[in-house]
């Protein structure tokens, strides 16, 4: 029975010893955080931003801003006082429904996290008050309404970026880097696919339902993949592609796009975006070199890369997991590796803002390029016709 006690005290003993270095580290973790935050601000770096509309994307993005260390949280628009008050919490920023009051903040910049068919309006907005804008994508829900805030960002002299933090997910990552160190060679080919099952997904009508969505798979799942294609082909001139509603019968939200695009080299990329996948959501690239192939996937992440000396030579494979990642996601969700891709393209923001041109951030030019394949699809799936479209390369500021 002794035994007993003196085991259960020890126990105690281990409990009340893990709590208190937990603490202890979070009192630690804090400390930094106050610490990195008062030493930028005494160089006069740190980045104030706003953000309109704080659902699911927003708080998320909310935490990026308060966790960065470079960058401090200053309002937080939404038409909920809650959850503005949500994603205010623990720090001096102001929680608002009012906008006059929120464009009116003294502000760095903002990001827009609202529904797709609010975008134009609220970037508009920051640019007339001269914020510089990360807006999510879509950019927005037409190609018309994408080249206006274009061109507000360039009238007004700010930064535009698109939400496409899929870039700084690892998988994505490593593709990059095999292609631009040569492992596989030269680009000959790329393969894309996105998908889910489909409307099971969605919670609001604004998420799917065209014209408000601004279409389906191809601006919904679909949008992250374009950009993707356009990403490692560099850029996107010519599209040809049939999309389909016949699953969930949505008029003009297409529930599969089977599409082929060319880079101005003339390097092709077979895509597939879809609302009717079997076994749930699922994307990935395979990028064909005349050296070998890299292979990305997600969920769960895993890249697999095969490199060779020449074409019909032994062949070598490499296997890569990401074990933490699947853990994080398997004890808390998406949203783990959803925030740190988050941070990431906000320390990018911050960059491109500070006039770097070596950031992966997603510019203004890559959120229409993706809005215009997307109809391009649609036009030449009605039309029969292969769609051209001009060089857009990076965003100029002015
Ligand atoms: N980057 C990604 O991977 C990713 C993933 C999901 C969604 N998104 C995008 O993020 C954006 C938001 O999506 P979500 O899932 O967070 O939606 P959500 O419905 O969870 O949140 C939207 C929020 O915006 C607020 N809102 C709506 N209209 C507003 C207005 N005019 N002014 C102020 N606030 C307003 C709503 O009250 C709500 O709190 C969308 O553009 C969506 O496409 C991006």
């Amino acid at each position: 029975m002794a035994q007993i006690r003196v085991k259960s005290i020890a126990w105690q003993g281990t409990q009340i010893g893990f709590t208190r270095a937990c603490q202890q580290f979070l009192v630690l973790h804090k400390f930094e955080l106050v610490y990195q935050r008062v030493k930028l601000r005494r160089q006069g770096e740190t980045m104030r931003i706003g953000i309109v509309g704080a659902g699911k994307i927003g708080q998320l993005r909310a935490r990026s801003i308060k966790e960065h260390g470079t960058t401090e949280l200053r309002a937080v628009l939404d038409v909920s006082a809650e959850s503005a008050r949500k994603a205010v919490a623990r720090t001096q920023a102001l929680p608002l429904t009012n906008p006059e009051e929120f464009f009116g903040t003294a502000m760095d910049a903002v990001i827009i996290s609202t529904p797709v068919h609010t975008h134009e309006e609220l970037c508009l907005k920051a640019f007339h008050n001269n914020f510089h804008v990360l807006c999510e994508k879509p950019l927005s829900n037409t190609v018309e309404s994408c080249q206006r805030i274009v061109d507000a960002a360039v009238a007004a002299d700010r930064v535009l970026a698109v939400g496409f933090n899929l870039r700084y997910y690892p998988f994505v990552s490593f593709i990059k880097d095999s292609i631009d160190s040569g492992t596989i060679g030269d680009v000959d080919h790329i393969r894309v696919f996105g998908g889910h099952e489909g409307l099971p997904k969605f919670a609001c009508e604004w998420e799917y339902k065209a014209p408000i969505s601004g279409g389906g798979a191809l601006m919904d799942v679909g949008i992250h993949m374009t950009d993707l294609a356009r990403y490692f082909l560099g850029e996107i001139t010519e599209v040809v592609g049939i999309a389909t509603e016949k699953i969930w019968h949505v008029e003009g939200s297409e529930d599969n796009a089977v599409v082929l695009m060319r880079n101005p080299e003339g390097i092709p990329a077979i895509y597939q975006a879809t609302w009717s996948e079997w076994q749930g959501y699922e994307c990935y690239v395979e990028v064909y070199g005349n050296r070998g192939m890299v292979r990305g996937s997600y969920a769960p992440m895993k890249n697999i890369l095969i490199t060779q000396d020449e074409p019909g030579a032994p062949r070598k494979k490499k296997t890569i997991y990401y074990p933490d990642i699947l853990v994080k996601e398997k004890l808390f969700s998406w949203q783990v590796t959803a925030l740190k891709s988050f941070k990431q393209e906000l320390g990018d923001f911050v960059a491109l803002i500070n006039g770097s041109t070596e950031t992966s951030i997603a510019d203004g030019y890559a959120g229409l390029r993706s809005v215009e394949v997307a109809a391009a699809v649609r036009q030449s799936s009605e039309n029969r016709e292969v769609i051209h479209l001009p060089v857009l390369g990076q965003m100029q500021r002015g």
